[in-house]
């Protein structure tokens, strides 16, 4: 059998990018009956809820596209064995950490999730399909899932195709319908071009033709990394020249404009922060090192490397410039942070700068209150959990999360912007002064507040990047 026709997809993982993805796809292509399977039955049972706010992700517009499709050709399931054997086509959509144990510890990326997914489509195929890898994943595991796929035995033929996603947490949404393009590698066989196309055919209801690119698989699983580099790179850049900026008595806002005014470099991505956060731009940039020097391309290796040494510095920074500001010690202070989510209009916490400069200030012994209007007290106190800095008691007496912003700030000592949720711009700072603890202080890690307005109040302000 030759797969032409797609009726009905089936998405392994229904997380942060299989979710959106596939509520797009099903929005799209009515004729398409699109289940999204996860082995994780609580996350399926969010998907299902009735109460649309109870989603296991928040993104803006998701929750309209959810209720339009559910229940029509959108479903949600455990039964991953059912929708496997249902779909022509199957989307691998799992997470991919970076390793924690082994070869390749702390580098490489751990495909044992995906090399289970393709063992279970091994197993329960009967009959041919196209299987897609949507996952960011190394270069060349496509090889890999298709060694698994043909030795079956069962006489089923697969076609792996790589389909990187592109989306950006915050805006899936809308990344999702007007993509700057769509990228698909396959095969250079007639096979291989038949599921291409088979592919190239679902984007292209809503996707114009020449924003689909048909690539060799390797080339696409190379791009997806690279455009991953390139983006983190150029924020640790900027992050970079901040510092320099805080020393020299430049402005590291006016550098960006001057710099980002010149077509060829481009203004978007260049806001400096207190380091970019999320569950790709560090993997990434991780999985890029580990495959260089696994062919000793040392020089590439270290030259990527130097992106994530540039971002941990950022955050390290930060906390510990809060540390000297504050008289060199925070022990026993209140010390407030706005913002936990690794961007606004997210409730993903992985790999948040937040949860290292709490984790700066709580070493100095600090009383941290967070406050985010998406993220859960449990979800801070987990992610200091995976950073094993000290016990979960310890991490429980001094990291509490605030219940609204006003008490989080209450008789704090230093107030920190750590992610740039609008709401916070709209405050009362006034009343947030006058409930202080005096000098008060406001480190502004995303640039977002009015500073001179603040200062009128009486704050002292250190804004990121400017002397
Ligand atoms: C990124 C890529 O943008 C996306 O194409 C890919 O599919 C997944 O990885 P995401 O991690 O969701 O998306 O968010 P992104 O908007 O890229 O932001 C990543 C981090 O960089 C955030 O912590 C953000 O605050 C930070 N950032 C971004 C900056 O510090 N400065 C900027 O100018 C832009
Ligand atoms: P991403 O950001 O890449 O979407 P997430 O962690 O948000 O990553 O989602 C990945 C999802 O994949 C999780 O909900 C996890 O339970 C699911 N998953 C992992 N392995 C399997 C598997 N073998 N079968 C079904 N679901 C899986």
């Amino acid at each position: 059998m030759k797969v032409t026709e797609v009726k009905n997809i089936c998405c392994i993982g229904a997380g942060y990018v299989g979710g959106p993805t596939m509520a797009i796809i099903a929005l799209k292509c009515p004729e398409i009956k699109v289940t999204v399977v996860d082995v994780n039955q609580n996350r399926i049972d969010a998907w299902n809820d009735e109460d649309l706010t109870k989603l296991p992700i928040y993104e803006p517009g998701l929750a309209d596209v959810v209720k339009e499709c559910r229940g029509k050709n959108l479903f949600f399931s455990v039964d991953v064995d059912k929708a496997i054997d249902e779909a022509e086509m199957i989307f691998i959509s799992v997470n991919t950490p970076t390793k924690s144990y082994g070869k390749g510890k702390g580098m490489g990326a751990d495909l044992k999730y995906i090399e289970l997914c393709a063992r279970q489509i091994a197993r329960v195929a009967k009959n041919d399909k196209i299987v897609v890898e949507k996952s960011t994943l190394p270069v060349r595991t496509a090889e890999a899932i298709k060694s698994i796929l043909d030795h079956t035995g069962s006489g089923v033929k697969f076609q792996i195709l790589s389909n990187p996603e592109f989306l950006a947490e915050g805006t899936a949404i809308e990344d999702l319908k007007n993509a700057d393009r769509v990228l698909i590698g396959g095969d250079d066989t007639p096979e291989g071009k038949d599921a291409i196309e088979a592919l190239t055919r679902i984007y292209a209801h809503w996707i114009p033709r020449e924003r689909i690119l048909q690539t060799n698989v390797w080339s696409s699983e190379l791009s997806k990394l690279t455009a991953n580099a390139f983006l983190a790179q150029r924020i640790s850049s900027i992050n970079s020249i901040s510092a320099l900026c805080e020393s020299s008595g430049a402005n590291v806002h006016e550098v960006a404009k001057a710099i980002g005014a010149d077509t060829r470099i481009g203004g978007k991505f260049l806001k400096p922060s207190v380091g970019f956060g999320g569950s790709c731009f560090q993997k990434d940039i991780l999985n890029l090192v580990y495959i260089a020097k696994s062919y000793n391309l040392h020089e590439v290796a270290n030259y990527w490397e130097q992106v994530i040494i540039m971002n941990d510095y950022q955050k390290s920074r930060f906390a510990e410039n809060i540390i000297s500001t504050l008289y060199n010690t925070v022990s026993g202070k209140k010390i407030a942070l706005l913002g936990w989510a690794f961007k606004k209009d997210t409730n993903d916490t992985r790999e948040t700068a937040s949860m290292f400069v709490a984790d700066i200030l709580m070493s100095d012994l600090a009383d941290v209150y967070a406050y985010d209007p998406q993220v859960t007290e449990e979800q801070m106190i987990n992610d200091l959990i995976y950073l094993n800095t000290r016990s979960e008691d310890e991490n429980r007496k001094h990291l509490h999360k605030g219940v609204d912003p006003y008490e989080t700030c209450k008789d704090a000592h230093a107030i920190a912007i750590l992610t740039e949720w609008d709401e916070f711009v709209g405050y009362d700072w006034k009343r947030i002064y006058e409930n202080m603890m005096k000098p008060a202080f406001i480190f502004d890690g995303r640039n977002i507040l009015p500073h001179d307005e603040l200062r009128k109040i009486g704050f002292l302000v250190k804004s990121l990047g400017v002397g």
